[in-house]
């Protein structure tokens, strides 16, 4: 039985691809800290709370498990506080990283799956973002996950330390079984939020701006479903062990939804009407991110299942009616 261990395990993706990594038959150990994630959230694993910059902690985690490959979800993820508290933002994000890489090194552990985003890019030059973009990113959150992306190739040259680095672009919805969903505290992200508005958790969702230079004029984004995160996952571990070399995959549908489509979607799929204010645009926010991921498709043979914004609202709305009302 191969042995994973997932860092991170108690969060929003990290808990999703915990549960589809064992249903694919993995043994799993989770660490993390439950400073953003949640302890129930973890699903038949073996479960250590800690942190990935604590090195005496993984040296006795390397020591008592024999892992095969580290799959990367502990880090911070909120842009705006990251140009609030850029030192945390380094600190947890390049420098806890460094910690947890220069332990696999130690433990002979040489595959790595690395949580990296569509931040690393910047404000695009050019859509959809194939993997050669220029990477500019435009604030310390997309910094951080740039810088680690670099460090990773030169320990693979050096260290022979094997890395896929997948770049979300933004993920949402739920496990299909209503069992996981997406919890931040706070939430800030767009699909949660206004399904809380439909559920009544939250008196209204704000759009933040009405002028950009789209069709309606609101931000056009790139939905990929948290499961289809989860097969590309999968599909990473494969390829590292095919290929034992780096690589790094835009993971997106391809397909742009504006904020005014989506809310749009949230009422249709789930019937309830709810009230939406326009606010002012939010700092740092590009108009337009859509992902070219047909490299992924290639190598990795990744297959998304859920490219329709309506499925991924409706499993999100699932859990949200599971669980909060
Ligand atoms: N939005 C609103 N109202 C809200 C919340 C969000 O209008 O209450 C808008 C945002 O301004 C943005 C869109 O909805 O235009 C999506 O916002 P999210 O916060 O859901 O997601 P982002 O696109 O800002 O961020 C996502 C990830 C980040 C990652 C980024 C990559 O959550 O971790 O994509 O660019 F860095």
């Amino acid at each position: 039985m191969t042995t994973l261990l997932i860092t991170g395990g108690a969060g929003y993706i990290g808990s999703h691809n915990v549960k589809f990594l064992r249903a694919k038959g993995y043994e799993i150990v989770v660490l993390d800290d439950l400073s953003r994630g949640f302890a129930d959230a973890v699903t038949d694993a073996t479960f250590i709370n800690g942190n990935i910059g604590d090195a005496a902690l993984l040296d006795r985690l390397f020591s008592a498990h024999r892992i095969d490959a580290v799959l990367n979800f502990a880090s911070f993820i909120q842009v705006g506080e990251s140009v609030q508290h850029p030192s945390s933002y380094y600190l947890n994000n390049v420098g806890n990283t460094l910690v947890l890489l220069d332990a696999m090194v130690r433990h002979d552990v040489t595959k790595l799956v690395f949580s990296s985003s569509a931040a690393i890019f910047g404000n695009p030059e050019y859509s959809p973002i194939d993997e050669a973009h220029p990477k500019a990113p435009i604030n310390p959150y997309g910094r951080s996950k740039w810088i680690v992306e670099q460090l990773l190739q030169d320990y693979d040259a050096a260290y022979g330390l094997h890395s896929v680095c997948l770049r979300y672009f933004n993920a949402a919805g739920a496990d299909p079984e209503a069992l996981l969903g997406e919890r931040h505290e706070p939430e800030t992200h767009l699909v949660p939020l206004v399904l809380q508005a439909a559920s009544g958790r939250r008196e209204h969702i704000t759009v933040f701006g009405t002028d950009y230079p789209t069709e309606d004029g609101t931000c056009i984004r790139d939905y990929i479903h948290v499961e289809d995160l989860a097969q590309a996952h999968w599909q990473a571990l494969r390829y590292l062990d095919a290929h034992r070399r780096s690589a790094a995959f835009n993971l997106g549908n391809g397909n742009g939804y504006s904020i005014r489509q989506v809310i749009d979607t949230v009422r249709s799929v789930t019937g309830r009407d709810f009230r939406v204010e326009f606010g002012p645009r939010r700092a740092g926010d590009p108009s337009v991110l859509v992902a070219d991921s047909r490299l992924a498709r290639q190598e990795l043979g990744w297959t998304p299942q859920y490219g329709a914004l309506d499925d991924i609202v409706r499993h999100a709305w699932a859990w949200e009616r599971k669980h909060w009302q």
